[in-house]
């Protein structure tokens, strides 16, 4: 915990002593209105947990019953034992009995201004073809399919299609190059690859089918076939027998496709996520926890209603893009918005002016955004009128204080309530968060853990720590949404989650409880960065690092970033004697962008002639992390940076 202690958020944190109570215009229509509401709920949940979600999950469509409500063989549970569902029936055809039929699920935007609207009913048709088109790719259940789509309707096609015949996708975010791409593919062995020509971003595009081309030549030896959507009208390879247009596909195929009944323990997705090795983990979800607590948690975190326009700006290629964009709020019958381009493109105000053409009432964005609107100005969210608004929320690190008052003021006009969900991949849905018409919020607080969540904030033993101290975000019981296990190691799923600290999930999380009992998450304590709000692994950009000719050596840290949460910082040593020229840096950086894909491209890199090491030879990334956060580089820099005194006095610390 030393080092998230030292850094000036986590100061600011913790001198954060405001409190809002539930705005009472809105606490007096919503869902679950006062903190009494909010008690009995809790209260119910800490009696009976398993009573609880079995109250969720009757707001669901089974076509089976369940037996079983909890079978919890630690560290492994089975939700809804016996019970037989779909999740695209939950999301489509369940909807089409009533009003809802002809209510837009997906209202698009691209980033080139074409807008798009598909019905629950239109959205139920292309399902079922692209369902269809699958199966004559030889999908079947239990297959894997990745999908390296951009962020257009058809990415939710796609994964509802995989949910309706019981197919397990494989998001991979179209921002991954290709070797991030066939390290996924291969771990999943995908048998079907969805992409696309291209994608657009900030005006260029990117060429997705390309990227497929280069991964499969590598080698993806379980990929038979690849659907491409035509999207940039790119010109592309296409490799008769192994690739299909998706427009042709589905034009063979009718929209008649039943929904398999499929066991509420059946996997519904792999997600891959960084952990503090280089290998990414394979997070498994399955089908019948994962839809009862999505579901709960976007109708009561969200407030959500029948009129509703909601926006999560997250991409599919995240686990926020595949609960809170597509499976929850589809499941509640919500109006979905979904914008494929970069956030200020092609200008500041984009999103703003989005949002009053679209009339959109809940907005789900990350701290990073915030904080970037932020920075350029007032003005661009002025010129637009965003009294359609009533819920705003955040998510994926913690938001800084100043960063929540301004989103409450400027974007919100003090009427909307703001919740700040915690949750990870792994848990699949929200824990931790304000219900919006019955917490009060502190700015930079996650506040308390929902009804039917036993979090809790221990020491290395797994004692509970005193009110005000810090220590490890725990999870005690198993709660419906969460992971299985790691695709295909068992073993690292048992190591990661449930040894750290026995008996208890570990959420590599840092956390402190106040007064109250609120929850402050610190950030991650493990080898793990967040950057933007995105997941990485310092072990995989070290690797992507050492991979180049010219290194010998590399080292990577996180160092605190005003606008991206974190940034990332690489100490680099180079092969015999390669000079070390401002122009290598940059090859450097551009070397782990190929590598890992833009998102993990360092801030900064620093040639040194030697790691800090101590004298059992272990990095002192303590010493990296206080020398990455001492922000200038030294004018000069291309010279060697020699840490070997520090290092000497640090030496007994470490
Ligand atoms: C990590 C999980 C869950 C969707 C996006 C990220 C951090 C997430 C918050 C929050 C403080 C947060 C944690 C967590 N995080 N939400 N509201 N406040 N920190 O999913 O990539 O699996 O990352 O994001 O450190 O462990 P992910």
């Amino acid at each position: 915990m030393d080092m998230i202690k030292e850094e000036k958020a986590i100061r600011v944190l913790l001198k954060e002593r405001r409190s809002f109570p539930p705005l009472a215009s809105f606490a007096e229509n919503a869902l679950i209105s006062g903190a009494k509401a909010r008690a009995r709920l809790q209260v119910a949940g800490r009696r009976d947990p398993e009573k609880f979600w079995a109250v969720a999950a009757s707001a669901i469509s089974w076509f089976k019953p369940w037996r079983k409500i909890l079978s919890w063989k630690a560290p492994h549970a089975k939700w809804f034992v016996g019970g037989k569902l779909n999740l695209a029936h939950n999301c489509l055809d369940r909807h089409l009995d009533g009003a809802t039929r002809n209510k837009a699920a997906i209202i698009w935007e691209g980033e080139t201004g074409e807008v798009r609207t598909l019905t629950y009913l239109q959205l139920h048709r292309e399902v079922s073809r692209f369902a269809n088109a699958l199966k004559t790719l030889g999908v079947k259940r239990g297959d894997r399919v990745a999908i390296y789509l951009p962020l257009v309707p058809e990415a939710a096609i796609a994964m509802l299609a995989c949910a309706r015949i019981g197919a397990v996708h494989s998001v991979v975010f179209a921002g991954f190059s290709a070797e991030a791409l066939r390290e996924r593919v291969n771990d999943a062995g995908a048998k079907v690859i969805v992409t696309a020509d291209g994608g657009w971003r900030k005006g260029g595009v990117v060429r997705l089918k390309d990227a497929v081309d280069e991964a499969l030549k590598v080698g993806a030896p379980t990929v038979k076939s690849v659907v491409v959507l035509k999207r940039t009208n790119t010109d592309i390879s296409f490799m008769e027998k192994r690739d299909h247009w998706w427009h042709r596909i589905v034009s063979n195929v009718t929209t008649d496709c039943p929904a398999a009944a499929l066991d509420s323990e059946h996997p519904l997705f792999i997600l891959y996520t960084s952990g503090s090795t280089g290998k990414p983990k394979g997070v498994l979800h399955s089908t019948g926890g994962y839809l009862v607590q999505t579901a709960w948690t976007t109708k009561n975190v969200f407030d959500l209603r029948e009129k509703d326009v909601y926006w999560c700006t997250a991409d599919v290629g995240w686990v926020t893009g595949h609960s809170y964009v597509v499976y929850g709020p589809l499941a509640c019958g919500a109006t979905i918005f979904m914008y494929e381009g970069a956030p200020m493109y092609p200008r500041p105000d984009r999103f703003w002016e989005m949002i009053e053409r679209h009339q959109i009432s809940i907005f789900y964005t990350a701290p990073t955004a915030i904080r970037a609107f932020m920075r350029v100005g007032d003005e661009h969210p002025r010129k637009w009128n965003l009294t359609s608004l009533r819920l705003l929320g955040t998510v994926g690190e913690p938001i800084n204080p100043e960063a929540w008052s301004w989103y409450k003021t400027v974007i919100g006009d003090d009427r909307c309530p703001i919740v700040d969900t915690w949750w990870q991949t792994e848990t699949g849905a929200i824990l931790i968060s304000a219900l919006p018409g019955a917490t009060a919020t502190k700015p930079g607080s996650a506040t308390l853990p929902l009804p039917g969540i036993d979090a809790d904030v221990v020491d290395k033993k797994g004692n509970p720590v005193p009110l005000g101290s810090g220590g490890y975000l725990v999870i005690r019981r198993p709660w419906p949404s969460m992971l299985r296990t790691i695709w295909g190691d068992d073993a690292r799923f048992r190591e990661q989650y449930w040894s750290q600290i026995p008996g208890v999930y570990f959420t590599g999380d840092g956390a402190r409880r106040d007064k109250d009992g609120y929850f402050w998450i610190l950030g991650r304590i493990d080898d793990v960065l967040n950057v933007s709000g995105h997941r990485l692994s310092t072990m995989e950009i070290e690797s992507a690092l050492v991979a180049h000719p010219t290194v010998a050596e590399a080292a990577v840290v996180g160092r605190p970033d005003e606008l991206q949460g974190q940034a990332i910082s690489a100490f680099v040593t180079l092969k015999g004697s390669t000079p070390p020229t401002l122009e290598l840096k940059d090859v450097l950086r551009e070397h782990v962008s190929r590598v890992i894909g833009a998102i993990a491209r360092p801030a900064d890199v620093r040639f040194t002639d030697a790691l800090p090491k101590t004298r059992s030879g272990k990095i002192m990334r303590r010493l990296l992390r206080e020398i990455a956060s001492g922000g200038a580089v030294r004018g000069d820099v291309t010279t060697l940076e020699d840490f070997s005194i520090l290092a000497k006095l640090q030496q007994s610390e470490e």
